[in-house]
């Protein structure tokens, strides 16, 4: 039997106890203590009649550049290794982040936010959850998931802030090469004038300083940068150098994505984003130096004013044409072995904008366009 006394003392921890557990459980209204809660589990269960659970634990892979990069290359040889699941853009993501910047930015709007009861926790946990939802269930889940949004980038840090484990690439290209990408293929931008060379190399210079702040401040550990030309010129030792970076077996399978185009677990492609017919192919030399030849000789005078971050990222604003390096053999073949069988491969990309493995009718009149953040 416990005196009196130890009673009493046993009932105050007991009580004790109980008001611990109860305010570090509950995160209530404005005014009481907001505890950080147990990440919620977005759980799906794959084809393979696996489980797969994820959190804001998960390391998740984040693709992102300014689009004509080489951002769908990058995302297609990742697809390709068994253990990771990218897909198509999902569009929605870097919107949502856009949205979420744009309040933080306005101070009335913040405060209408604090006021209602919308706290950095309690918005930080909806939109950790909105992203984590979209990215596990628009496509077949993996070991490890990824996301080919590429503006996404420009929120790196508050990405990493909602998935501390997550890890970013960064595609980076000669401006120049994107700029002649855009143009020529017309993808529209927000933001970017497609009749001017200049503007957009300014817009360019604009995205990728944004950007390159953000992976500066994620730090080496959570971003690597990507150069399209070194990736294209020596795959294997890019790919080597991210898999480890992503701490990502070694698998050959990146290095022949194309095998993989459609097939079940691997590189699902769409019929309206704009790289697809060209993903389809394996690593190739012909987008190197396409751009050589087409930009107005003004704005090729003023290069390097136009467009600094070139010479920052090391490519010679005078170089025209560049000197990327000299390609590893096995690209050398490739590209060989696509310029022969030029007809067979215009053949395999019809079909793919045809037909993707979710919709096997044509869709008429479906247009890519990228929005982009207010610069
Ligand atoms: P071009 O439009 O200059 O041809 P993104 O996917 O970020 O929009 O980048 C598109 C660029 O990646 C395109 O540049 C495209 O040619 C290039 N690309 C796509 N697949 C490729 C491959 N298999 N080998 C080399 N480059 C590729």
């Amino acid at each position: 039997m416990l005196s009196r006394s130890a009673n009493k003392y046993l009932l105050v921890c007991v009580c004790v106890f109980i008001l611990f557990y109860v305010f570090s459980h509950i995160s209530g209204p404005k005014g009481m203590a907001s505890c950080p809660q147990p990440s919620k589990e977005t759980s799906i269960i794959g084809s393979d009649g696996n489980l797969y659970n994820y959190n804001r634990q998960s390391p998740l892979i984040f693709i992102g550049g300014v689009p004509r990069s080489g951002t769908t290359l990058m995302r297609a040889m990742l697809d390709a290794h068994p253990d990771v699941r990218c897909g198509e853009e999902t569009r929605v993501v870097p919107r949502l982040l856009q949205m979420r910047s744009h309040w933080m930015k306005s101070q009335k709007e913040s405060l209408r936010l604090q006021e209602a009861g919308l706290t950095g926790d309690v918005l930080d946990s909806a939109i950790s959850s909105f992203i984590l939802e979209v990215v596990a269930k628009h496509a077949e889940p993996a070991k490890r998931l990824c996301n080919k949004d590429p503006f996404t980038l420009k929120s790196g840090s508050y990405l990493k802030q909602l998935f501390p484990n997550g890890k970013f690439l960064f595609m980076v290209r000669d401006g120049r090469a994107s700029v002649h990408s855009i143009i020529t293929r017309k993808v529209t931008i927000t933001g970017f004038d497609l009749k001017s060379y200049r503007q957009c190399l300014q817009k360019w210079n604009t995205a990728i300083t944004a950007m390159n702040e953000q992976c500066k401040e994620l730090g080496p550990d959570h971003c690597l940068p990507v150069y399209y030309e070194q990736l294209v010129l020596h795959p294997e030792k890019w790919l080597r150098k991210i898999l480890k970076f992503l701490d990502l077996p070694w698998n050959d399978a990146v290095l022949h994505h194309e095998q993989q185009i459609n097939k079940k677990g691997g590189v699902s492609l769409s019929k309206v984003e704009r790289s697809s017919d060209q993903v389809i192919k394996p690593i190739n030399l012909d987008a190197l130096s396409k751009w050589v030849g087409h930009i107005p000789q003004d704005v090729l005078d003023d290069m390097a004013d136009v467009a600094p971050m070139l010479a920052h990222f090391g490519y010679d604003p005078a170089g025209n044409p560049p000197n990327y390096g000299k390609p590893d053999q096995f690209v050398i073949d490739n590209t060989h072995d696509i310029q022969e069988h030029d007809d067979e491969w215009e053949e395999i990309a019809d079909r793919v904008k045809k037909l993707s493995k979710k919709d096997t009718m044509p869709r008429a009149g479906v247009k890519d366009s990228i929005n982009d953040f207010d610069q």
